[in-house]
């Protein structure tokens, strides 16, 4: 297993992202990469308790997650799901999975999500798919916050993927300038608008050595509304597909 987490790859710049195409999660895929997807969210199931809530998140990992969830709906009994986008929320419905409003839970025990890069200690880059601030309020809120990847995730240091951050409209210029000051590259995403209204900016060039630290430092910019860096508040468990099956670290 450990022979497999060594050959960490780096994540390439971009990654198109279909979170809409259709999978079968009932038969291996024969794409090997998504064969890999497929394996962490099949043993991400094992962490669901029947009859209870979950939070889920948003992506190509998590879009085989909610597939899933649907076929097995009569054994789970899942009341719901607190969703963190319209994408995931849509296809949540259309797999007979009810999505509930955050704002009418007390608490939610378990919260699923895959991540555009990862390290040992389960920081994350996320917001590939634009809906990090969602992400990160659930992610917030969730005792227990199990994060499914395939192994092309699995970095060392973070900041190959460019960093996605949303913005304000009105200060998308202000923030890039600052994000210059702290040696990035931000590229404003311009063909998205966030489920929020907002915009995003992905910062290239980066190499995060303290994640925590540079997640503090671009909340405080005025009109950052979300910074895609989860290492304040990282997964609990990371399930990593490979070739071979899954590891968890
Ligand atoms: C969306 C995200 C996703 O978790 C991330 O982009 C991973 O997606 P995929 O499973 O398609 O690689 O953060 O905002």
């Amino acid at each position: 297993m450990l022979a497999a987490l060594q050959s960490f790859k780096q994540c390439p710049q971009t990654r198109a992202l279909s979170y809409l195409a259709m999978t079968n999660p009932s038969s291996p895929a024969s794409d090997p990469a998504l064969a890999r997807k497929q394996r962490a969210a099949q043993a991400a199931l094992a962490h669901i308790r029947a009859g209870t809530i979950i939070g889920v998140g948003t992506g190509s990992t998590v879009n085989v997650l909610i597939d899933l969830l649907g076929q097995q709906q009569s054994r789970l009994r899942l009341q719901g799901a607190v969703s963190s986008s319209e994408a995931s929320s849509a296809r949540l419905r259309s797999n007979g999975i009810a999505v509930l409003d955050l704002n009418q839970l007390d608490e939610l025990p378990l919260y699923i999500d895959g991540a555009d890069e990862a390290t040992r200690a389960r920081e994350l880059i996320k917001g590939g798919g634009g809906a990090l601030t969602r992400e990160k309020i659930v992610a917030a809120v969730s005792e227990r916050f199990v994060c499914i990847v395939d192994d092309s995730k699995l970095v060392e240091t973070l900041g190959r993927f460019p960093l996605p951050v949303e913005v304000i409209p009105m200060a998308r210029a202000y923030v890039a300038r600052r994000l210059e000051r702290l040696g990035g590259r931000p590229v404003w995403r311009e063909s998205v608008t966030t489920d929020n209204g907002n915009q995003i900016l992905d910062v290239h060039g980066l190499s995060i050595e303290d994640p925590r630290a540079l997640e503090s430092t671009i909340d405080q910019i005025a009109g950052v509304v979300t910074v895609g860096l989860f290492a304040r508040r990282p997964a609990d468990l990371m399930i990593v597909g490979t070739a071979a099956g899954i590891v968890e670290i």
